[in-house]
């Protein structure tokens, strides 16, 4: 897989302490193997993990570990390193490095560099689930989001599974592939932004339909496609609104993102968020409600359980490709079917009146997983099966699809 995608760019990888330092390798030999450089900076922490010595021969530079190392300052001094770089990756990024990111702190290289840097920095965050679930790191990385300018902190994960401590949840640093399709985006979403001046809206993630206050339905829509083509969309240069779903995700670059729970609130937020040129309709909203939603606890009764009544919720796709002045100039729907895909798909748009289709098999487990093959069908007749690729390649093929669209004369 040598792209060449990053051919020439300069990458500054700080590798901070945590059991996925390790999947720092595999990230520096995807970068070189794409046509970047990388020079790395290694904490005391992921010294604890990988040695200076595997580092450096993977990147092919001396390793710089210390602040005051007098013959690392003599070769590239830390600020020159910072300025050095067209990216700065961090991963692992532990809780540790996020909270002094996020306070100014700067008692290390690695600290000190984040602070002195003035290029776009991309956080790998890594640790354990109650440590990523903590307030005190949510503000760290809300405030760290706060400081976007121009530059900027943007996110990769963290996924969500097993950890190495046997707990569940969200947590674990992304792939290395993935940190590499980040890096892609970022780095190409600087040079080229052919949607500059656009809108666009995109929704994403599972609704959630309350029974009673601490009950509800919902799905296990991962929201990663959407959130995949919101940073993409952004990376291109629209100005995009994200209205998500209950997610563990961060919302991608540059993108606003409104959280919502329910279907009739996505469809208030997607009203709200109009006007737009673009809108890629991704969520998995629930197609019922529960009619009466009880305002406390149903409790078990001697009569045996409740009998929930549903009724239909809005569709939001429909009602948005059938939008009177404010219909977008182009409405992208989704299609998950599990059977005669691209028939389906196509009925699938034409009632639903949107433009295009993404037509997805999820026959195979799709949901939450990384990999995703889509066909692309337009009303116009167009139809394109593209190869199984990553979720975020999924997404830079779709934005890179939607600005020739707009490029084109009508
Ligand atoms: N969609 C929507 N509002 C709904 C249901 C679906 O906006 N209430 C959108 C989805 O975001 C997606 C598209 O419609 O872009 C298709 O979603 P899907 O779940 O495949 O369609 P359904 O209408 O639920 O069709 P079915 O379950 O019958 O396959």
């Amino acid at each position: 897989m040598s792209t060449g995608a990053l051919n020439g760019r300069r990458i500054l990888l700080i590798v901070g302490g945590g059991i996925a330092a390790y999947k720092a390798l595999e990230l520096v030999r995807l970068i070189r193997k794409a046509g970047g450089e990388v020079r790395a900076i290694l904490t005391a922490g992921g010294a604890a993990f990988v040695t200076p010595l595997s580092l450096a021969a993977l990147t092919g530079h001396p390793v710089r570990e210390g602040l005051f190392a007098p013959d690392d300052e003599t070769a590239m001094g830390h600020i020159e390193l910072s300025r050095w770089a067209d990216l700065v990756v961090v991963a692992p990024a532990t809780a540790g490095l996020i909270a002094k990111a996020a306070n100014g702190m700067a008692d290390d290289l690695a600290s000190t560099t984040l602070l002195a840097t003035d290029k776009p920095v991309l956080m790998a965050p890594a640790m354990n689930v109650r440590m990523w679930l903590h307030p005190a790191v949510a503000a760290n990385v809300a405030r760290l989001d706060g400081f976007d300018g121009g530059t900027g902190f943007h996110w990769v994960g963290p996924d969500e599974g097993e950890m190495a401590c046997g707990e569940f949840g969200p947590g674990r640093m992304a792939q290395p592939a993935a940190i590499l399709d980040a890096a892609e985006t970022l780095l190409s979403g600087a040079a080229d932004q052919p949607l500059r001046g656009r809108r666009a809206l995109v929704t994403a993630g599972p609704t959630f339909e309350a029974v009673d206050p601490v009950r509800g339905l919902t799905n296990r829509s991962s929201g990663k496609q959407g959130y995949a083509i919101a940073g993409a969309l952004a990376a291109l240069g629209a100005e995009v609104t994200l209205v998500s779903g209950p997610v563990a995700l961060t919302a991608p670059p540059g993108v606003t993102r409104v959280a919502v729970e329910s279907a009739l609130q996505m469809q208030a937020a997607v009203q709200a968020a109009l006007p737009a040129d673009i809108a890629v309709l991704t969520a998995a909203v629930a197609d019922w409600r529960v009619d009466a939603v009880a305002s406390g606890k149903i409790k078990k009764a001697p009569d045996g359980p409740p009998t929930l009544r549903l009724i239909e919720n809005p569709d939001i796709l429909a009602g948005l490709s059938a939008a009177g002045p404010d219909r977008p100039a182009l409405v992208v729907g989704f299609a998950a079917e599990t059977e005669n895909l691209i028939e389906n798909a196509r009925a699938k748009l034409s009632r639903k009146g949107c433009d295009w289709i993404v037509a997805n098999d999820v026959s195979d487990d799709v949901f939450g997983a990384e990999g995703n093959a889509v066909t692309l069908i337009e009303r116009s007749g167009g139809e394109e099966a593209w190869p199984r690729q990553s979720k975020a390649a999924v997404a830079r093929a779709l934005a890179v699809r939607i600005a020739d669209h707009f490029k084109a004369p009508a």
